[in-house]
């Protein structure tokens, strides 16, 4: 038998409750697929708002006492600048990793994450969770049927017009970066995932804050950049990403890609955060492939969860993918 297996629900621990951490842990309680043993969060109250969704986990104080628990993995949403050294301390003990992205603040980050999961042979995974909507399932499909015929155009966007709201975002050493690193970085994901890990050329990037064009991220982040790059010598890809655009709605949120025959489209609808349509462009004509309504936000979690459950604790070599990603955000930052 497969001793890596977990034949009841995995055992998890999960560190860092904040915004997003209690509302993974809440998708994952609620969908009953884990059994939550540990929570930790130097904010207490944080902590006992997560004991609401699971009760009975206990209370640690740090991810090593979290570790020296008998838990199968780690959910990881602290902020940015910890991810990486929490991941492979979690790793070196044999724990699967759920990591909020970034994974880590550049690609050596990144590296020693992923070269971590691979020599102990774990699962690691990333919460991308647009990979998850229904809307990139139905682009993909589109994309995958090759009836796009030649693609040519690839167009990115997502401007956040609320930007964050916690101080640490708009620190560079606890972010590793600003709407790039917290935005691009799910469309940069998208595109090294949608296009199988394509070669990327001719990066050229403009990064500005507030209102002043920046050369590097060292004193402030930049909270507007423009990218443009080559997939496999032979696709135009245009990012654009932001926080506090005056974009006249909450958010612009866009995966186009463009072909010899036809188009397709994922748009966030009425600028919402959550609700999604996907559209296949036949020349002028258009056609709706997938609606708003799928709650997608916990879905990569549960992916991870059951991907833990079925196929047990073992590397998914699809982790490189967040390396390749990261060398990119790399070059849209000019980082040699
Ligand atoms: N996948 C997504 O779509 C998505 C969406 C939002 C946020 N995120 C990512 O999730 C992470 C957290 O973002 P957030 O908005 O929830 O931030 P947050 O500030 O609300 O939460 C971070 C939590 O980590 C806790 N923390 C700080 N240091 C800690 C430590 N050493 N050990 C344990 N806990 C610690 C803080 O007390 C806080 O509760 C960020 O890296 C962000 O990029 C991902």
């Amino acid at each position: 038998m497969d001793e890596t297996i977990v034949d009841e629900k995995p055992r998890l621990g999960f560190i860092g409750v904040g915004w997003i951490g209690r509302n993974r842990l809440q998708a994952v309680a609620e969908q009953q697929i884990g059994d939550i043993r540990i929570v930790s969060d130097p904010n207490a109250g944080y902590a006992e708002e997560a004991l609401q969704y699971a009760k009975g986990a206990k209370v640690v104080d740090s991810l090593s006492e979290l570790i020296e628990n008998d838990v199968d993995g780690v959910i990881i949403a602290t902020p940015s600048a910890l991810h990486a050294s929490q991941s492979i301390d979690a790793l070196a003990a044999g724990k699967a990793v759920f990591c909020q992205k970034p994974l880590g603040r550049d690609a050596a980050e990144v590296k020693a994450v992923v070269e971590k999961a691979q020599e102990k042979d774990v699962l690691l995974s990333v919460d991308f969770s647009y990979r998850f909507t229904n809307g990139i399932v139905a682009l993909k499909s589109v994309l995958d049927s090759g009836e796009l015929g030649d693609i040519y155009g690839v167009n990115l966007v997502f401007h956040n017009a609320y930007g964050p709201d916690k101080p640490w975002y708009f620190d560079p050493k606890l972010a590793g970066g600003g709407c790039v690193m917290d935005l691009g970085v799910h469309l940069v994901d998208l595109l090294v995932w949608l296009f199988n890990n394509p070669e990327v050329s001719d990066v050229n990037s403009q990064l500005f804050a507030k209102g002043k064009k920046i050369e590097d991220i060292v004193e402030q982040v930049e909270d507007y950049a423009v990218a443009q790059l080559l997939l496999n010598n032979s696709i135009a890809v245009q990012i654009a990403c932001s926080w506090n655009l005056p974009a006249g709605v909450d958010a612009v949120i866009e995966v186009s890609i463009y072909g010899t025959n036809g188009g397709v489209s994922f748009k966030n609808v009425n600028g919402s955060f959550y609700d999604f349509s996907t559209e296949r462009f036949h020349g002028t004509s258009r056609e709706v492939i997938s609606s708003p309504g799928d709650s997608w936000g916990g879905k990569a979690a549960m992916d991870w969860v059951a991907q833990l459950a079925e196929k047990g604790n073992k590397f998914n070599p699809e982790a490189f993918q967040y390396l390749k990603a990261a060398e990119i955000l790399d070059k849209i930052y000019k980082r040699k």
